[in-house]
């Protein structure tokens, strides 16, 4: 698919924007701060209902605003779509699909992107809910409807932790305390299925990452993704050397049946109760998980050096991207390149835009246009303080 034409109101830095976009490269130039990569996000939004920036939306919506629109009509082949999300400050988002009323969490069915940005560096480097984020990022491009899963399963957690806290508060002991079972429930059929669809996920992603890396990195290290789960018996958010110790490998649950995971999930559940009412909060489920990530066998948080964690994160985006365009009827995802090449040395960055270079659409940001390789320059659009000039489209016409 490729984004025709985006329009916004009161997003970010944005009265209004008005941006067409080419079929190939296309690049966005801007000295810093003038609104390269609030463009990147409002088009990530629709296709993920989340920033890479923040957790919450109101930092989307224009200072001194109650809320933002975000338009884009896609083509898929002949097909056009005009998807179109208004974020609220507050309360929940509306949706509209070709000018009808729709749900938020159906615009994923029609925007696939995957992007670049210096924050991947987290994704190998910074916490547990770094590497979550990517991967559930990615399960709602792949498989839409589990984004109400997520969201689900965020409602049951919240809702279970503020009834472990009363429980606590009353003085209340984990026999006593028959509600919980209800809750238990819901976050266990909710939760074993966010986990397998994960697992799942990162042993479909394992070859095109190996793939990827190697093409990146020019070298094979053999990366390994793997799931330590917190059903199964790890504490990846509690044990901070779980990552980074290399001799004692965590717990990894195998790879198993949803049954197997819930009967997992249940008898956790049963052997932290105490502990948990203890501590007003739910130990275990997907919300405590990690993405082990491995190059020549050992971690990469805590031992990979800059260049290796890099091609990694390169390679994560890039085995993204080879996963939907080969499983999605809509063809490819859009690429988003923000600001990436700046980070890179020559090797990486020619590699990069090589191997980028022949999806059906590409959009890259830069503040200096010299970092832009020859394959990725063309159809160069202005930004200066949120107001877009389209110069060279002007001068070719
Ligand atoms: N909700 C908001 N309301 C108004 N302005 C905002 C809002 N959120 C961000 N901005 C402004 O948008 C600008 C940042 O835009 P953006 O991050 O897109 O910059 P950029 O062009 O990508 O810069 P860089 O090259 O440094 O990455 C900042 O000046 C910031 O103050
Ligand atoms: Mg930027």
């Amino acid at each position: 698919m490729i984004v025709e034409h985006l329009s916004l109101v009161d997003f970010r830095n944005y009265a209004t924007a008005e941006l067409a976009l080419h079929r190939g490269p296309n690049v966005l130039v801007g000295r810093n701060g003038q609104g390269k990569t609030n463009l990147a996000e409002a088009v990530v939004f629709l296709a993920t209902l989340g920033s890479h920036r923040v957790s919450s939306d109101a930092p989307m919506v224009r200072d001194g605003q109650e809320f933002a629109i975000i338009r884009a009509r896609l083509s898929h082949g002949e097909r056009r779509v005009l998807a179109e999300v208004q974020v609220n400050r507050q309360g929940s988002n509306k949706a509209r699909i070709n000018g009808s009323p729709s749900k938020p969490n159906e615009l994923p069915r029609y925007a696939h992107v995957v992007l670049f940005a210096p924050e991947d560096l987290q994704i190998v480097r910074g916490d547990p809910s770094a590497r979550r984020r990517f991967m559930d990022q990615l399960l709602i491009q792949r498989i839409p409807r589990i984004s109400a899963v997520l969201a689900d399963y965020d409602r049951v957690l919240k809702q279970r932790n503020a009834l472990l806290k009363s429980a606590r508060a009353r003085g209340i002991r984990g026999e006593g305390l028959s509600t919980l079972d209800v809750w238990d429930d819901k976050l266990v059929s909710l939760g074993s299925e966010i986990i397998t669809a994960r697992q799942r996920l990162a042993a479909d992603l394992q070859q095109p990452v190996a793939d990827a890396y190697e093409a990146i990195a020019g070298a094979d290290h053999r990366p390994q993704l793997e799931w330590a789960l917190s059903v199964g018996g790890a504490d990846p958010e509690e044990d901070d050397d779980a990552a980074t110790d290399a001799d004692e490998a965590p717990a990894v649950a195998k790879l198993g049946d949803q049954q197997h995971i819930a009967e997992l999930f249940r008898a956790s559940l049963a052997a932290k109760r105490s502990t948990e009412i203890d501590r007003g909060l739910t130990l275990t489920g997907p919300h405590r998980d990690d993405l082990m990530l491995r190059v020549r066998d050992l971690p990469v948080k805590g031992y990979a050096s800059h260049g290796e964690s890099w091609s990694v994160a390169l390679a994560l985006r890039l085995a993204s991207a080879e996963l939907l365009r080969s499983e999605s009827p809509a063809g490819d995802p859009v690429l988003i390149l923000d600001d990436v090449f700046a980070e890179l040395d020559a090797d990486r960055r020619q590699r990069l835009a090589t191997l980028t270079a022949g999806y059906e659409q590409v959009v890259v940001t830069a503040a200096v246009e010299e970092d832009i390789p020859e394959v990725l320059h063309a159809h160069v659009v202005r930004i200066n303080a949120g107001t877009i000039s389209d110069e060279r489209e002007a001068a070719d016409d």
